[in-house]
């Protein structure tokens, strides 16, 4: 990527973060999501949070909690509440039509499904990259146990998953719940929800990042300005 690809992509992110943290309103608990896009959220967000906005963030992950500290804003946990307003989280896939998400590149994905699923509405922020016809082209990251990781990995070759074990440093990628992640090469999925029920029914699968029929609404940063899509 150019240098200039690069700066117009991370214009076309700050842009749908920023129309993201205006649907933000006054006591609202909000998910706080994970990877580059959400981070450009939480900036946007502490700015309203400085200018005295109430609100309480649940985050995803451990380094979107670390950097929701430094940023001031006031964080929650699920002992507190057990239902949020909304979250607003990236993707690395999103679906045109469906509006069906790949996300987990970053490894937060099981954090991320929880806290999207206990929202009352999912807010998506990506840049207009992003948007593809079928999911599948990018590998779908699925979240497997350490223990017998071999066995699950074998189990989803046998499902045509084309699984490859996340490395980080010279060793197996751990989640913040100490997990693996087995990076899924299915190619185009023609039925995404079959192919999330297969994987979910595998013994050592914890959760995939298939996110289906969970997104609200999805901002995408374009080079004309911000596209809201609704299911
Ligand atoms: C983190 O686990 C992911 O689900 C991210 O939401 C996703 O990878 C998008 O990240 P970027 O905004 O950095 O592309």
């Amino acid at each position: 990527m150019t240098e200039h690809a690069a700066t117009s992509r991370d214009a076309m992110k700050r842009a749908a973060a920023l129309a993201a943290v205006a649907e933000v309103e006054d006591d609202m608990v909000i998910g706080l999501g994970s990877g580059s896009t959400a981070e450009l959220v939480l900036e946007a967000l502490a700015a309203r949070v400085a200018a005295g906005l109430r609100v309480a963030g649940l985050p995803t992950s451990e380094r979107t909690a670390a950097l929701s500290r430094r940023l001031g804003i006031p964080l929650t946990s699920f002992a507190e509440h057990r239902s949020l307003d909304l979250t607003i989280d990236g993707a690395d896939a999103v679906e045109d039509v469906t509006l069906n998400l790949v996300k987990g590149l970053g490894g937060a994905l099981l954090r991320e499904k929880i806290v999207a699923a206990a929202s009352r509405r999912m807010v998506v922020v990506v840049d207009e990259t992003k948007l593809v016809p079928r999911l599948g082209a990018t590998p779908v990251p699925v979240e497997i146990v350490a223990f017998g990781h071999e066995v699950t990995l074998a189990a989803l070759a046998a499902l045509d998953a084309a699984p490859t074990l996340r490395m980080a440093e010279g060793a197996p990628f751990r989640t913040d719940g100490g997990n693996y992640i087995a990076d899924c090469a299915f190619g185009e999925l023609s039925d995404p929800a079959a192919a999330e029920r297969r994987l979910a029914s595998l013994v050592g699968v914890v959760e995939t990042g298939l996110f289906l029929g969970m997104a609200s609404l999805v901002l995408v940063g374009t080079a004309t300005g911000v596209r809201s899509l609704a299911p």
